[in-house]
């Protein structure tokens, strides 16, 4: 009795491991078969490609190389392998076609949560008029996604992960020749990798900062005109726009023309902040030396470069207090309440509200103030506790030499 338990169990086991499919066959399913058992005749020849083809999402969901490229996949010979609608390396037009004819349609893309746009997208920017005028510098589906290792962008590996898309979009907008004709400049990929977004991407894997389709899109990738700018730049940087938009450069000039918006003062693709201390030489390079704007340019700039001065003593004076042994945390927890306010200052002087510059430099102030106050208190502290010892030492000494003589003498 006792041994047949362990057979029943080990029975039991392999019944329900017969049951279920082979690990891994469920999703990927083995490609140089048919589900009858035959060959599957374009992998018998072009079993070069099925390594890169199993990588993809497309053999996950059991599509196959017939799928694309039509043919007979029954069929051992090149002749009627290749017969009927084969389509062998699609040109640009041909791969539209190709991928659209599952992902531009709705019912067949909802299953799986995606979007049936892309196509249509697409054919709104400049990207897709060039391919549909059968341009052959223009991006195919295929130039932006693998069409045999395709993944979606979450993956570290696809064409489209963001730290990639620079890379992406750069290879045909770094290339010279290519882009002569078209009177584009190349330098959008070098200038993007350093600037304030290329490093919180590249650097600091900070994906909420912008890629190239942060700002253009990705299928629809136009570049914005003047009155959207503000829109794309303050869609991740809502309280600056909310700023510029109060200030006197948030809407139109005299004459009706739409103000620069943030590529007054920032660049599109070197983005960078502004130092403080050239606040009002930015002011300058539009505005006249002698004009209200740059004076009133200069007092943001005295404004924001106290406040630096007040955060930087603020530092000091903690840094003093640990020196002198005292704890620190409470200082610390005053100082991070400062640089809230801080950081307020760099974006409500977008609307040049000296008011409200100020009224945030004094808070800034009294709480660096009583910082400051704390750690000098701590400082002299630390004097009298070293003067109290000096009578201390004196005694001990006189102590120490009273003993010597003492003993000398014995
Ligand atoms: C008997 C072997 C054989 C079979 C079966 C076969 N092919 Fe080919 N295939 C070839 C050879 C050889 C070439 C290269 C010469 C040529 O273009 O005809 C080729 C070329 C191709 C090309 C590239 C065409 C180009 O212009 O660069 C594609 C795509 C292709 N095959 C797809 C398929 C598909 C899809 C199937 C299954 C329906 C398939 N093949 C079945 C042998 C085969
Ligand atoms: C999702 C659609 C799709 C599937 C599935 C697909 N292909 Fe392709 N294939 C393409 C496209 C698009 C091109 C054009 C290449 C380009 O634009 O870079 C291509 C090009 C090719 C080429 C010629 C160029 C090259 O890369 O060598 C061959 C050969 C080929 N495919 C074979 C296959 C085989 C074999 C399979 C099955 C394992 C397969 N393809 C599955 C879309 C597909
Ligand atoms: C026979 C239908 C079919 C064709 C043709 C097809 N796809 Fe797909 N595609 C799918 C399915 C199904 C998925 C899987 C959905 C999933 O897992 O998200 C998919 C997934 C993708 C994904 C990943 C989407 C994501 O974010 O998950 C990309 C990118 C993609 N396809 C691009 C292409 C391109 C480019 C072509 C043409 C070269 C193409 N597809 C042709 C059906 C197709
Ligand atoms: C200029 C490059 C480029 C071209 C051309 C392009 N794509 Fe994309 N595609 C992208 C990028 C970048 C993403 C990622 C978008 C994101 O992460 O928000 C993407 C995402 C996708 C996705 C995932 C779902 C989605 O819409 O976000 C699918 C599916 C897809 N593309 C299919 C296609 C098809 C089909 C074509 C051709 C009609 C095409 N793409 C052409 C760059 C491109
Ligand atoms: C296969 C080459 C190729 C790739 C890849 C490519 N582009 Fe382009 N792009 C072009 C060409 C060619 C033009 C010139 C169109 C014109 O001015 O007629 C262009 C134009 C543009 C324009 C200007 C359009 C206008 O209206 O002036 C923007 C913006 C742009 N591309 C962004 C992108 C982005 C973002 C990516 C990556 C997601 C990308 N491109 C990928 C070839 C490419
Ligand atoms: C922070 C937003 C932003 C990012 C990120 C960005 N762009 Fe732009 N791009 C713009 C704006 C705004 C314009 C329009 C400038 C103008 O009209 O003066 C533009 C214009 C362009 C143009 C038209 C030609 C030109 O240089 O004026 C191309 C091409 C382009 N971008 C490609 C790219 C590529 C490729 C990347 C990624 C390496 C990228 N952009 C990243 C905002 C951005
Ligand atoms: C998709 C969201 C997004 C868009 C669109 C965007 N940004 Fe940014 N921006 C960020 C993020 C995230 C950072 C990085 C913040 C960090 O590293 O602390 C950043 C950083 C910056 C910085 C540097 C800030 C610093 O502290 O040094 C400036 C300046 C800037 N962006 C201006 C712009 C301008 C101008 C535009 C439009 C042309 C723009 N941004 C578009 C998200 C965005
Ligand atoms: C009139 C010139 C001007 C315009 C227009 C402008 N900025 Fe600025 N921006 C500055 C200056 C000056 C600084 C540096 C302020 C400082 O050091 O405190 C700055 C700093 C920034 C920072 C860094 C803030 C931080 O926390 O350090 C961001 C982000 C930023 N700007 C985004 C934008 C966006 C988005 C727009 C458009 C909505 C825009 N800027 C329009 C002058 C401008
Ligand atoms: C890219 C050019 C440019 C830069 C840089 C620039 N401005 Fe302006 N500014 C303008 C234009 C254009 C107007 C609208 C003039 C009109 O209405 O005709 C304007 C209007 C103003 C006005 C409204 C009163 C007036 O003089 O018309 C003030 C105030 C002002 N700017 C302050 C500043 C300050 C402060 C800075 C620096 C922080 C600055 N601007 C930087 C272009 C610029």
């Amino acid at each position: 009795m006792t041994s047949a338990r362990p057979l029943t169990v080990l029975i039991a086991a392999a019944l329900v491991a017969i049951a279920q499919p082979a690990r891994g066959q469920g999703t990927r399913p083995v490609l140089t078969t048919r589900a009858d058992g035959t060959a599957y005749g374009c992998l018998v020849c072009h079993a070069d490609k099925r390594r890169a083809f199993v990588q993809g999402v497309h053999s996950e969901w059991g599509i196959r190389c017939h799928d694309c490229h039509g043919g007979d996949p029954v069929a051992l010979e090149v002749g009627p392998a290749h017969a009927g609608e084969f389509v062998g390396a699609p040109d640009k037009l041909q791969t539209v076609e190709i991928c659209s004819s599952c992902h531009a349609d709705p019912d067949q893309m909802r299953q799986y949560g995606l979007p049936a746009d892309q196509f249509a997208e697409l054919k709104t920017s400049r990207h897709g008029q060039l391919l549909e005028a059968g341009n052959r510098d223009a991006p195919t589906c295929s130039d932006c996604h693998d069409p045999h290792t395709t993944l979606p962008s979450s993956d570290a590996r696809s064409a489209t992960f963001p730290t990639n898309i620079p890379r992406t979009c750069g290879r045909c907008h770094s290339d010279t020749e290519m882009m002569e004709p078209y009177g584009l400049v190349i330098d959008q990929l070098e200038e993007f990798r350093q600037s304030a977004h290329g490093r919180a991407i590249f650097e600091d894997g900070n994906f909420a900062a912008p890629s190239c389709i942060g700002c253009h899109g990705s299928h629809a990738a136009l570049p914005p005109d003047v009155g959207e700018i503000v829109n794309v730049c303050g869609r991740c940087h809502i309280d600056v726009r909310r700023a510029l938009a109060s200030g006197p450069h948030g809407g139109t000039t005299e004459s009706g023309n739409v103000l620069l918006g943030c590529t007054a003062c920032h660049t599109n693709h070197g983005t960078e902040s502004i130092d403080s201390e050239s606040i009002a030489e930015t002011c300058a390079r539009c505005h006249e030396e002698d004009d209200a704007a740059v004076r009133l340019g200069e007092q943001i700039e005295e404004g924001v470069v106290r406040a630096e001065r007040e955060m930087e003593s603020a530092r000091e004076a903690i840094s003093e207090l640990g020196i002198t042994g005292r704890r620190t945390s409470d200082a610390r927890f005053r100082y991070r309440h400062a640089l809230t306010e801080f950081r307020q200052i760099a974006e409500v002087q977008h609307g040049f509200d000296v008011e409200q510059l100020t009224d945030l430099e004094l808070k800034i102030s009294s709480i660096t103030k009583g910082i400051e106050a704390a750690a000098e208190v701590a400082v002299e502290e630390r004097w009298e506790h070293r003067l109290l010892l000096i009578p201390l030492w004196f005694f001990a000494l006189s102590i120490a030499a009273l003993a010597y003589f003492r003993l000398r003498k014995a």
